[in-house]
């Protein structure tokens, strides 16, 4: 039996919303029909069904037909003004999460953005370091359908090979050695919310073929347990690497890249978005100021120009601690010598390095107390090594959020050697790490 004629299905003239109405009816009378098989009820519903569907889609589609036609007659975006752009995603109360700026390409990014947050379809944002991924994964949080739900970041770079499962899907009690209760992971503390996935290009292959298989099934077994649970779990990814390229070299799970960037956002690096740097200086200055309680500090000409000009490696994360720190240092004016040593022109650390050995000297402490005789130039290039050492150290550690195993992989140290480095600066890595587990990012300090 024919129930449909789907000819003329295509024609634009038919109602959708009439033509659905019918089918509903047609389901309903076909449902309580007295003198129809139990069998052939069944297959005459799903052909019902199967009509339906077809007619949803064939509507939006339509309606998508008809936004394309539009378009040339609207303003496309580029041609609209950043501060239009802006505007529009204010007002449609699109949730910033503090993040700022109107770079063509950030703007770009927040637009797919606020399209992908409300569907449960994998992001991928990359970008490289502090360009505010992890921002933007909790600016798709806040915009998302799951908004009260947990929001779990993990940085996979930070996890030890032999713990990653653990970690990610949980253990059963006795399920190795140390395992001395139960415990959840971290994707059954993200069901019904979203799971960040951080530094996921760290992940080692081992580890991406579990997650391949949680992505495919939306399931997880503990360890040591062959229990099966169901997570819904949305996921958002981040790396500064180029998991398409790795993926080339076989260093990345290609069928796992492509699961993780069904939705691919790039963030656009400080150099790229030059022009904005003195607004950032107001914004991160006011923000500074707020925090730390005082009058957002002023730069003298000098600063102000190194500033405009620096090449910020570290992003907007290196331009918000720069500006957090000559706030917490400087009174009213902040003058070159407020920057960090590693970045600060060559003149001011040679006078800023004379200076202090010469405050030592005055006070009878540090390397000069012992001695009147001015220092020697085998001293001074100890000293400014010392110096150079812990700066790298701290600007390492802010960098990797305070994680000492991804600083040793960096810069291809070997671990225990850094550890004892930063003991020797009396540097506390702990004193650099990331705020996770959160969905606020505001007022949180420099990071
Ligand atoms: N567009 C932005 N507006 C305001 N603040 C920003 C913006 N982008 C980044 N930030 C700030 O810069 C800092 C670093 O951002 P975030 O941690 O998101 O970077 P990231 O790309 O994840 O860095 P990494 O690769 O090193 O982990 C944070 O303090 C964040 O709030
Ligand atoms: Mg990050």
């Amino acid at each position: 039996m024919k129930l449909f004629n789907p000819v003329g299905l295509g024609s634009t003239t038919v109602s959708y919303a009439g033509l659905l109405e019918k089918i509903e009816i047609f389901r309903s009378m076909l449902r309580w029909a007295p003198k129809l098989e139990r069998g052939d009820i069944e297959k005459l519903l799903n052909q019902a069904n199967t009509l339906r569907d077809d007619v949803m889609q064939l509507s939006r589609k339509e309606r998508f037909v008809e936004a394309a036609e539009l378009e040339p007659h609207a303003v496309s975006a580029p041609e609209l003004t950043a501060r239009m752009r802006r505007q529009a995603l204010i007002d449609r109360s699109f949730i910033f999460e503090g993040t700022f700026g109107d770079n063509p390409t950030l703007l770009a990014a927040l637009e797919i953005a606020e399209k992908a947050a409300p569907t449960d379809l994998p992001v991928l944002i990359d970008g490289e370091s502090g360009t505010g991924k992890e921002l933007m994964a909790k600016v798709i949080h806040a915009n998302g359908s799951r908004p009260d739900k947990p929001y779990i970041s993990v940085n996979c770079g930070a996890i030890p090979d032999n713990l990653l499962e653990s970690e990610l899907f949980g253990h059963k009690k006795g399920a190795f050695t140390g395992a001395s209760s139960d415990r959840k992971g971290k994707f059954e503390s993200a069901h019904t919310g979203t799971i960040f996935l951080d530094e996921i290009g760290e992940l080692p292959l081992s580890g991406q073929v579990k997650l391949l298989r949680v992505l495919e099934a939306h399931e997880i077994q503990r360890v040591g347990s062959d229990e099966t649970i169901a997570v819904d779990t949305r996921i958002v990814a981040a790396t500064n690497r180029n998991l398409r390229q790795m993926s080339e070299q076989g260093r990345f799970r290609e069928d796992l890249f492509y699961r993780l960037s069904v939705i691919h956002l790039t963030l656009p690096s400080l150099r790229e978005r030059r022009d904005e740097i003195p607004l950032l200086f107001s914004y991160f200055g006011d923000e500074a100021a707020e925090v730390l309680k005082r009058r957002p500090v002023k730069m003298t000409p000098k600063l102000r120009e190194f500033l405009l000009n620096y090449a910020y490696p570290g992003n907007i994360r290196e331009l918000r601690n720069l500006i957090y720190r000559i706030s917490c240092l400087a009174g009213d004016v902040a003058d070159l010598h407020h920057l960090p040593e590693d970045i600060r022109p060559r003149e001011q650390l040679a006078l800023a390095t004379v200076s202090a050995l010469n405050r030592d000297e005055d006070s009878g402490e540090g390397i000069q107390s012992t001695s009147a005789v001015p220092i020697s130039l085998s001293e001074a290039k100890r000293a400014a090594s010392d110096e150079a050492e812990r700066a790298f150290l701290e600007r390492g550690l802010l960098e990797t959020g305070g994680t000492v195993a991804e600083l040793a992989r960096r810069c291809e140290m070997n671990r225990s050697h850094l550890q004892m480095l930063l003991k020797k600066h009396g540097i506390r890595s702990k004193d650099f790490r990331h705020q996770s587990g959160t969905a606020s990012g505001k007022g949180e300090g420099p990071l």
